[in-house]
């Protein structure tokens, strides 16, 4: 049913009408649109725009249509342009003309925006509410592995030998930081569109503010034409799933790495791996890859919506149509990602000997050479020199540096005495990490305990406001 046709001769071509539908995408916001339709409809009242037993009317209407949405009794036909002529067209049919009413005052640009923000909310709520258990299980699979060394990386070179629990739980400041931007995310989105109308505010008298606290927003706008054409919390909710994608794309990558033959650090459960239809010994590690790949599409959905925007003219375009689609994607994208990611990590175990085995390769301790030298009092350069030499002496005589004698040490630099071997262990070079952030394992225990309380405290937070949402929706 279309909202318009007054002042048109004839309807839209066929083409037209194709290519500006977006019920087939948009009406996933029905549940939204309804209840800030009883938002509205309580303000006609309240400022007696309505007749009251219309407004009784409507309400019960609207009720009735969103149980009717819920259990798929009413759903749009070809004839609906989008979500709001749909459900109009559902009123209508139940009240007649009544069921126009709620158009008093109301433009679909004030409500389409208002319908995203809570869309948005709501599941970027349940995002939030994955992250923390990915977090909690990042964290638990630290706590396993504290004292197991390993290898630590730069360049995918063997660099410094760490706590594999150290290198684990450095995943979940990544996470906490989405949680963190999640958080401001949501104080800055929360703000009503609703009675900006088409672009200028409107002659009758609503009451933006009331609607604003009967949604559970927080604020109002403040400018009506920036109301109806702020996409920014579509970007940013866009960036902060890029983000998160790119943070599950290292973990996909190290993941891929970990359980390849090569390796060999991992075995990732069966129940997280997939086969070969061709190769019956494979068990290929397929949560991690697509959790790198889609990584892809979380950033492109972020570029689409930004190139959408970028010059747009104020106020409402019909382009801002394009911003759906894109965003729904990445929503329901990690919402498939998450669950699938966090049980990987939880059930993948890590082969302790085969990391500690591989820690001090690669000279990996040369470093605690020239530390040593260097609390010697020996400038660090002459310190470093020194720790290469011993490198290159193994090198060429395909040991490692914890296989140097006394006197080959003694002979690379007088101040190498036999106090040098104490450090020259894994674990003698991990209890000295203790630089807060650091890699000693006491130290690290600590730090994954201060981010479990702290991801404790974010659970609490995010189903506190899981509920007062749904509590909204519900009224
Ligand atoms: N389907 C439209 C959208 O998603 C709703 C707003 C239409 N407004 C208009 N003036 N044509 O943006």
């Amino acid at each position: 049913m279309a909202l318009w046709g007054g002042r048109f001769s004839e309807g839209p071509q066929d083409s037209v009408f194709a290519l500006s539908r977006s019920v087939h995408f948009d009406w996933r916001l029905a549940p939204y649109d309804i209840r800030s339709s009883k938002a509205h409809l309580a303000v006609l009242k309240k400022n007696k725009l309505i007749e009251e037993k219309d407004a009784q009317l409507i309400f019960a209407a609207l009720n009735e249509l969103a149980d009717e949405v819920s259990s798929g009794a009413f759903v749009p036909v070809d004839s609906d342009e989008d979500v709001h002529s749909a459900l109009e067209r559902g009123l209508t049919q139940k009240l007649g003309a009544v069921g126009g009413s709620l158009r008093a005052g109301r433009s679909r640009n004030d409500q389409v925006t208002t319908d995203l923000r809570l869309f948005s909310i709501d599941h970027m709520l349940q995002i939030a509410a994955q992250l923390v258990e990915l977090q909690d299980s990042i964290l638990s699979k630290a706590t396993e592995y504290v004292d197991a060394p390993s290898p630590g990386f730069t360049h995918i070179q063997h660099a410094q030998p760490v706590s594999f629990g150290h290198e684990l739980a450095k995943h979940a400041h990544a996470f906490a930081r989405d949680l963190d931007r999640i958080n401001d995310w949501l104080s800055r989105t929360s703000v009503s569109s609703l009675g900006a109308g088409a672009l200028a505010g409107s002659s009758l008298s609503l009451d933006p503010e009331f609607t604003a606290k009967d949604l559970g927003f927080k604020k109002t706008f403040q400018n009506s034409i920036d109301a109806v054409s702020d996409r920014d919390y579509v970007s940013e909710a866009l960036f902060i799933f890029a983000m998160i994608g790119n943070h599950l794309s290292r973990i996909g990558e190290e993941w891929t790495l970990w359980a390849s033959t090569e390796f060999s650090w991992a075995q990732v459960s069966d129940a997280y791996s997939t086969g070969s239809s061709i190769m019956p010994q494979k068990k290929n590690p397929d949560v991690a890859e697509l959790a790198r790949g889609k990584s892809g599409r979380l950033v492109g959905n972020l570029v689409t919506v930004l190139t959408v925007l970028k010059a747009l003219p104020f106020a409402y375009n019909r382009d801002l149509q394009e911003d759906k689609e894109p965003l729904f994607d990445s929503f329901d994208t990690l919402l498939l990602t998450l669950p699938a990611v966090t049980g990987m990590i939880a059930t993948t175990d890590f082969d302790r000997a085969k990391m500690s085995a591989a820690a001090p390769m690669g000279f990996s301790l040369a470093t605690e050479i020239a530390d040593y030298l260097a609390k010697k009092n020996i400038p660090f350069a002459q310190a470093h020199e020194s720790a290469g030499k011993c490198v290159a002496l193994c090198e060429s005589t395909f040991r490692e540096l914890h296989e140097l004698t006394a006197e080959e040490l003694q002979s690379i630099h007088p101040s190498l005495d036999v106090g040098v071997l104490a450090v020259l262990s894994v674990s003698g070079a991990l209890k000295t990490r203790t630089t807060s952030g650091g890699t000693a394992p006491s130290l690290v225990l600590t730090q994954i305990k201060t981010a479990q309380g702290e991801n404790d405290v974010t659970r609490k937070e995010i189903s506190r406001k899981i509920k007062s949402f749904s509590e909204m929706m519900n009224q």
